[in-house]
């Protein structure tokens, strides 16, 4: 039984005052939900030590946005995998349609930032998904399958085992418009039969989450369906009520 997981990516928002806020009434609202649904917060690079301080003792995992690839060097501004995990982190997103779009990352680049996470025991939550004017053309399977294809060519099918992936279709993300479950759940079933391919028992046992406009009242249909085994949420992470809302939908 794969076991529910609820990520919360806050992308580049926040001050100090709403991190302590919301993840004091996180921690409260989440201590009694049950050891099948797993919980964590993507905070910004700047926050990690706040959350890191406010989270001990409590069920909640960290999770960072992003890394550089490269284990280290003259690269101003950046922040490695190696420095994740000295720091104690568990998860960390790579592949966000935000960072290939707007940072133009490629699916080789993507696929360089989940090795280097993995050599340095951080779980990585590898988002894919595909733009409306792709799943206009009908090309969603395609768009997502060599996605994932880019990464398992780099470190391969074994490398699932400790892994997440996040189909996360862009036209969903941050528009209030969510993928419905049924088709939420054809891409899932799409990706799992991927993997299945290569590797029934990973495919088995590989979590894969959806993101993209996950409120309170869509959650639960979402999470009901075969294969999507929990959320990456965005901007209803931010506010404590929705975030526990969608926690609770996970706890079934
Ligand atoms: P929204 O939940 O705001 O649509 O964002 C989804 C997302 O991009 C999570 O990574």
């Amino acid at each position: 039984m794969r076991r529910k997981l609820v990520v919360g990516n806050w992308k580049m928002h926040g001050t100090q005052a709403l991190v302590s806020a919301l993840l004091e009434e996180v921690i409260a609202g989440t201590a009694n939900l049950s050891d099948e649904v797993e919980i964590a917060v993507c905070p910004s690079f700047l926050h990690l030590e706040l959350a890191k301080e406010l989270l001990a003792g409590s069920k909640i995992k960290l999770g960072a946005q992003d890394l550089n690839a490269e284990p280290d060097g003259a690269l101003t501004g950046e922040v490695s995998a190696s420095m994740l995990a000295d720091f104690g982190i568990n998860f960390v997103i790579v592949g966000h349609s935000e960072r290939r779009e707007v940072f133009k990352e490629t699916d080789q680049l993507v696929a360089a930032k989940f090795a280097a996470a993995q050599a340095n025991g951080l779980t990585p939550l590898l988002c894919i998904g595909e733009s409306l004017e792709q799943r206009q053309a009908q090309t969603t399977e395609q768009t997502v399958i060599s996605q994932l294809d880019a990464v398992i060519d780099r470190v391969g099918i074994q490398a699932f085992s400790e892994a997440v992936i996040a189909y996360e279709p862009i036209w969903a993300i941050g528009t209030g418009e969510t993928a419905s479950p049924k088709q939420a759940q054809e891409v899932h079933w799409l990706l799992r039969d991927h993997l299945s391919d290569q590797d029934a028992a990973i495919a088995g046992a590989m979590r894969i989450i959806y993101g993209g406009s996950v409120k309170a009242d869509n959650a639960k249909d979402l999470f009901k369906q075969a294969d999507i085994d929990g959320g990456l949420i965005g901007g209803a992470s931010l506010k404590a009520e929705q975030f526990l809302a969608i926690c609770k939908s996970a706890d079934f």
